[in-house]
């Protein structure tokens, strides 16, 4: 595990285009508690992570800051990276591992962080990720050619890192839309890795997923 200071940036300045609501996704209720609190409180709680930075657009700044006294709060920009970026700029200059969050993913247990954090003592980036149980096809101008969907996975965050390695990576210039992408774009022998994933921290990105979301909620509490 590592001892250094550990700071979680959640991001969740999107508009959420794809859901289709007026509110973002992120501040809509989810079992009657705001998706974003669900991260948020997992990461406070969490004894590895002495802070949570959260990242979010102009009209929701006031309201994030007074309903997350114990959150940084900081302005978001136009896209995930910008946003992600902004975030990076606000942690504590000592911040040995930044692990950046997606607002939309409000179920991440304890035991992903724990098992992200304890990769890192030899990686240099560290994401959860979780095998398709589908099959897999590429979609080509005259057909289609399958995938080994043994071969592939879903990447999901929180995208953990040793906070200098990400910090570089975002002053190459180079755009992706994960950390994991982007450093291994900046840095091709970045020793990257994954430790296994739970399907319940699948992102929320149109109505009905956010049903599933709920779905999982239930079958952990019963
Ligand atoms: N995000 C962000 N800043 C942006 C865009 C996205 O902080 N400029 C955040 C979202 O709030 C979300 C996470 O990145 O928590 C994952 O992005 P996504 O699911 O794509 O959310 P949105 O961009 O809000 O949704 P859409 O792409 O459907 O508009
Ligand atoms: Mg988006």
């Amino acid at each position: 595990m590592q001892k250094g200071i550990n700071s979680a940036i959640i991001v969740a300045a999107g508009s959420g285009s794809r859901f289709g609501s007026q509110i973002p996704k992120q501040f809509l209720l989810l079992n009657g508690v705001e998706v974003l609190a669900w991260s948020v409180h997992a990461f406070l709680n969490h004894p590895a992570i002495a802070e949570v930075i959260i990242v979010t657009s102009q009209p929701y700044l006031e309201g994030v800051k007074s309903r997350y006294p114990d959150c940084q709060v900081v302005l978001g920009g136009s896209t995930r990276q910008e946003s992600v970026f902004n975030g990076l700029s606000a942690i504590n200059t000592e911040t040995e591992i930044a692990l950046v969050h997606d607002a939309a993913r409000p179920i991440i247990p304890d035991h992903i962080i724990d098992a992200c954090l304890q990769k890192l003592g030899i990686f240099d980036g560290v994401a959860p990720a979780i095998a398709p149980a589908d099959s897999m096809v590429k979609i080509e101008a005259d057909g289609f050619s399958n995938l080994n969907r043994a071969e592939l996975r879903i990447v999901q965050t929180p995208q953990c890192f040793k906070a200098s390695v990400l910090k570089n990576a975002h002053t190459t210039g180079i755009i992706d839309t994960d950390e994991m992408g982007l450093v291994k774009q900046a840095f091709p022998s970045a020793r990257l890795g994954f430790v296994e994933g739970v399907p319940d921290t699948m992102k929320i990105t149109s109505a009905s997923d956010l049903k599933m979301v709920e779905m999982y909620l239930r079958a952990r509490s019963s």
